[in-house]
């Protein structure tokens, strides 16, 4: 059992961070890597990434949204209740190396999973710029721990009700029209949006790497659920991944399989929801 010993919601109710007790995990995870939960004894294996890790405590924190039954489930403990199972760290241990400037791009909640993933990059001493992107304002996360990682952060709003108007694309369209020199970004978010900063990089050649969270089942590479096609290969996002060249990943494959499970989700989060 994990017991947790903080909960936040960090926006309008449905973006919630809880910090567990997982001493053997916090100390062994790298930024990137993930966790797969079950909430209680009959709950189903849910992957979650790792927003902080907190050695000295022996806490990891996870910030997730609440999109279906089990996050609903997670979203309603409290300080002092337990999850029944975590296991981790999973998926490959990325080796973060000094490339120059690292663009690092997060798209709603995507932006916890960049965050962690920016301080491997900060950790062997990278230039980091930040862009972050949500619909609206109320929707931001984690503005000021990645102003306090970045030399330079860019926010965008779609409805521009704070910093630039537009789209995460359209803060890296400024960087390029400023000539910024760029080695490498890091995309994480929607796959709508993951897949349109790969667009953008391709065309100037810049490595890119994104970070992704198909449907995961057993999350140790036995069960098939999480494959992507990278480069024309079939990976395993659970134990060759999550982090692949974005240039690579076959989105619109990704894209359908994501989708198959929807409508399930739905209607499994709308059946426990009036069960309460
Ligand atoms: P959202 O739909 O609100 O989009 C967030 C931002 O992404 C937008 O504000 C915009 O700037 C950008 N964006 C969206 N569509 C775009 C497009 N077509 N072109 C360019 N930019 C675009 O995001 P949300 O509702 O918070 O969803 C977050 C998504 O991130 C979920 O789908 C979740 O599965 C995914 N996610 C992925 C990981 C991961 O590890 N890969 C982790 C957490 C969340
Ligand atoms: Fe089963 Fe990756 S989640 S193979």
């Amino acid at each position: 059992m994990h017991t947790i010993i903080d909960r936040r919601e960090l926006t309008k109710g449905d973006m919630i961070s809880i910090t567990v007790e997982a001493p053997a995990i916090a100390k062994k995870i790298h930024p990137g890597q993930f966790v797969v939960l079950r909430v209680n004894e009959t709950g189903e294996r849910t992957p979650l990434t790792v927003a902080y890790k907190d050695e000295v405590h022996g806490t990891i924190t996870i910030i997730f949204q609440v999109l279906g039954k089990t996050t609903a489930m997670l979203a309603s403990l409290k300080i002092g209740d337990a999850i029944k199972d975590l296991v981790g760290p999973l998926g490959c241990d990325e080796r973060f190396t000094k490339v120059g400037t690292v663009v690092g791009i997060g798209g709603g909640s995507g932006i916890a999973v960049l965050h962690h993933i920016m301080q491997g990059y900060a950790e062997v001493g990278n230039t980091l710029i930040g862009i972050i992107g949500a619909r609206e304002k109320a929707l931001l996360i984690l503005e000021d721990e990645m102003e306090a990682l970045c030399e330079r952060l860019l926010v965008t709003t779609d409805d521009g009700s704070y910093g630039m108007h537009g789209l995460v694309t359209d803060a890296l369209s400024r960087l390029v029209e400023e000539q910024v020199h760029i080695d490498q970004v890091v995309a994480v978010g929607p796959l709508i949006m993951m897949r349109a900063v790969c667009e953008m990089t391709k065309l100037y050649e810049i490595p890119t790497l994104v970070s992704l969270n198909p449907i995961m089942v057993d999350g140790t590479g036995m069960c098939g659920g999480c494959r992507v096609t990278v480069g024309g290969e079939t990976k395993f996002a659970c134990v060759d991944g999550p982090h692949f060249d974005g240039h690579k990943v076959d989105f619109d494959e990704l894209m359908q399989r994501n989708m198959m499970y929807a409508r399930d989700e739905r209607t499994s989060l709308l059946t426990s929801i009036r069960a309460r």
